[in-house]
């Protein structure tokens, strides 16, 4: 309040204290709405993906969102090697250098997604100008060129990368990507390596999703010890958590936490997301390489999301962030993949074009049951428990 307004309250509280009538006492100030990030500080950060408009100004409600509630992002897309490197030798920054002001301006930790992966990485990459398949001297240049052009670009911008993505396969074995089938298993320490080499201060990380499931927690986890003990440059573990009501459960969310802090690792949680739709496919996970026919029963909540189902997210919701409240220290940040249920991908995945609800904040950006249910398991923070 200003001077001049507090100097005339006081003028006018003398004048009625002489006319003996008492002051209005001042309006109550509404509490400020909770915010995801508040509600956490001092346990871990709290980020979502975020997808061109939100950062390009055509989305300005989203941004908003953004801004308010969250202090991490990811982006969905835009730093993926087919949006920066589309063909050999050209690079198209534009839209990644428009969200790391984003994230910049809004005083973010932001985080790089994803320097190598099978997925959205264009053919060429693996081919020679004849299409056969180059040799490893050539896509480990390749590899080494495009980290440093796209880590070098954004050093001491880019908090944290995720440098490997998705490499092991549900066996618990490397995934027979075509970084491995030309490369060999060393393609993931050779992409730490680079990825150091260009910005030595970014926190480097691996990423997978499905990682609650046994056999691949056990091979992520030999994985990432032979890496350590190899003195490569990993910092943490990004456990993607696209999950689903029913799946997994909280004993293996914890279980799975569990494992890959004793390795000293941080531990992220990536690509939060609950599918509250019928499953289309028996896997878990976030394999984009599957897809399903859409059928009326694998879409039943078209027009709206009926209040038990509300409910059961908010539960969901609720014992998920229990559990990473407990690992409090070692969980280091919860990303949620999408802002809005507008925005998410699980619309289009397994099956294009359903109505899901996975996040927070319904389509018109309002928060949800789930919203609150996440909130208030932050009560737990100011209790100790
Ligand atoms: O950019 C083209 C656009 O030019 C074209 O008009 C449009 C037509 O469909 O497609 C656009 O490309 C889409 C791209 O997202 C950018 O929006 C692709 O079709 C679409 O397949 C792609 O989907 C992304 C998916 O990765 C691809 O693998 C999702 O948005 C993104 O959420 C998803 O994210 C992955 C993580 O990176 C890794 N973990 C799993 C996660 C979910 O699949």
């Amino acid at each position: 309040m200003t001077a001049a307004r507090l100097a005339r309250r006081a003028c006018l509280a003398a004048l009625a204290a002489t006319a003996g009538c008492a002051p209005r006492p001042p309006a109550p100030v509404p509490p400020a709405p909770p915010t995801l990030a508040a509600a956490y500080r001092g346990a871990f950060l709290v980020g979502a993906a975020l997808n061109e408009g939100q950062f390009s100004g055509r989305d300005s409600a989203g941004a908003a969102l953004v801004a308010a509630q969250f202090n991490s992002v990811t982006p969905e897309n835009v730093l993926k090697w087919e949006s920066v490197h589309p063909r050999p030798g050209v690079y198209d920054f534009d839209a990644a250098d428009r969200y790391v002001a984003f994230g910049e301006r809004h005083r973010m930790f932001v985080v790089g997604h994803a320097l190598v992966w099978h997925g959205q990485t264009p053919r060429w990459v693996f081919q020679d100008s004849a299409g056969n398949p180059v040799s490893r001297d050539t896509l480990i240049a390749r590899m080494r060129d495009h980290i440093h052009a796209v880590v070098g670009r954004y050093r001491g911008r880019v908090n944290g990368w995720d440098v490997v993505n998705e490499a092991v396969a549900d066996d618990g074995t490397l995934r027979r990507s075509p970084w491995q089938a030309v490369i060999g298993d060393d393609f993931i320490a050779l992409a730490f390596r680079f990825a150091h080499e260009a910005d030595p201060a970014a926190q480097l990380y691996y990423n997978d999703y499905s990682l609650e499931n046994p056999a691949k927690r056990a091979g992520a986890v030999a994985l990432l010890q032979r890496l350590l003990a190899a003195g490569v440059p990993v910092a943490g573990v990004g456990l993607q958590d696209h999950d689903r009501l029913d799946w997994p459960t909280a004993a293996a969310e914890d279980s799975t936490i569990a494992a890959f802090a004793a390795l000293g690792l941080r531990v992220m949680i990536t690509e939060l997301d609950v599918d509250v739709l019928p499953r289309a496919v028996p896997q878990t996970g976030a394999d984009v390489g599957l897809s399903a026919a859409a059928r009326p029963e694998l879409d039943p909540y078209a027009s709206g999301l009926p209040d038990s189902v509300q409910q059961a997210l908010a539960r969901r919701y609720a014992e998920l962030f229990g559990v990473f409240l407990r690992h409090r220290g070692q969980v280091a940040r919860v990303t949620f993949w999408g802002v809005t249920d507008r925005d998410s991908w699980r619309n289009n995945w397994p099956v294009r074009g359903r109505t899901n609800y996975p996040l927070l904040f319904d389509r018109a950006g309002r928060p949800k049951p789930a919203f609150d249910a996440v909130i208030a398991a932050a009560d737990a923070l100011r209790t100790g428990s």
